[in-house]
């Protein structure tokens, strides 16, 4: 262990994991997206105070040192150095930063943001400065952006802001009160998938199609607006046919893949109250809801089906 890791840091500061309700590849449009914190995974930054060598970051999980003054180039170091100039810090302080992570890496659960929005929330707070929530999530955009082009934004949105979100590109965002907790599997296919590579997909088949693209987005909207409905209201069993629904309109626009039609087919069979790809799709994740007593044999049924990883997690 190194020296200043005995001691205690200064600043710990923590960052959720995230899905897609809603509304995923139809956002990228300009419509309307749901987006959860996914309890029980998450990011972590912890700020040690060292004697020198400006800010250090330890990324544990992938066991690389990133000297932010030095490897400039590095993401890590692009974060960092943003916010020193964001808050006009011109000499940057001596911290070691310890980063580490228990969101599964590429599986559309916004590790990436969610490591950027612990590592900044953690370093503004470590040198005196409390971020807005919406000057988090600006700052993490910047990040988002080196990896994944022209990203919609949710992402570092719902992560910055650690609750569901009703999210339109460009917008003034709605954080969304939830009238009653509702349960959520979300299991991995194992089939790695670049969101990318699925945006650019989807908008080559738009420009060969557009009034039929337009429609499915249109159906995308009002999936999103009714569920958001139901979500306010505590109407959780109104929610399963739609995203049953917008299953089916993403089949249309071409992200799911045989992997992810059959966990939605056993998550559905199993007892789920409704089923969806979630995120990039492709490969990737999909969601099932579930009643509280079905959490069990739906996650068994997802498993048998040939998930990779099931997690738990409840929206509240
Ligand atoms: O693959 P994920 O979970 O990061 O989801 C991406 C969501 C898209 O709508 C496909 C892209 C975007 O930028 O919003």
């Amino acid at each position: 262990m190194r020296d200043d890791f005995v001691h205690q840091p200064i600043v710990v500061a923590t960052a959720p994991g995230k899905f897609i309700l809603t509304g995923e590849h139809a956002v990228v449009y300009g419509t309307p997206a749901i987006a959860c914190p996914v309890a029980g995974v998450h990011a972590k930054a912890e700020v040690y105070t060292a004697n020198s060598g400006g800010i250090t970051v330890d990324a544990i999980d992938i066991n690389t040192q990133i000297r932010t003054n030095i490897d400039l180039t590095h993401p890590i170091s692009l974060a960092t150095n943003n916010l020193l100039q964001h808050l006009s810090v011109k000499t940057p302080p001596n911290f070691h930063i310890k980063l580490s992570s228990t969101i599964p890496i590429a599986a559309g659960l916004g590790s990436g943001a969610a490591i950027t929005t612990a590592l900044l929330k953690a370093l503004a707070e470590a040198m005196g400065h409390k971020l807005a929530t919406n000057e988090l999530s600006d700052l993490v955009y910047e990040i988002e952006k080196l990896f994944h082009g022209t990203p919609s934004g949710i992402d570092n949105t719902v992560i910055a802001y650690a609750q569901p979100v009703w999210f339109i590109r460009d917008k003034t965002l709605q954080p969304m009160k939830c009238a009653t907790p509702f349960d959520i599997l979300i299991a991995d296919t194992g089939v790695a998938s670049e969101t990318m590579r699925a945006v650019a997909g989807v908008r080559e088949r738009y420009t060969q199609a557009i009034t039929q693209y337009k429609a499915y987005f249109d159906e995308i909207t009002e999936i999103g607006l009714q569920a958001k409905a139901a979500i306010e209201t505590g109407s959780i069993s109104d929610l399963g046919p739609l995203l049953d629904k917008n299953h089916v309109t993403l089949q249309h626009i071409g992200v799911s893949s045989p992997e992810l039609d059959a966990l939605v087919t056993a998550a559905k069979v199993a007892g789920a109250l409704g089923a969806k790809l979630s995120g990039g799709g492709v490969g990737g994740n999909m969601i099932a809801l579930v009643k509280p007593t079905a959490i069990k044999s739906v996650s068994e049924a997802l498993t048998n089906a040939g998930a990779t990883r099931v997690i738990h997690t409840q929206v509240n």
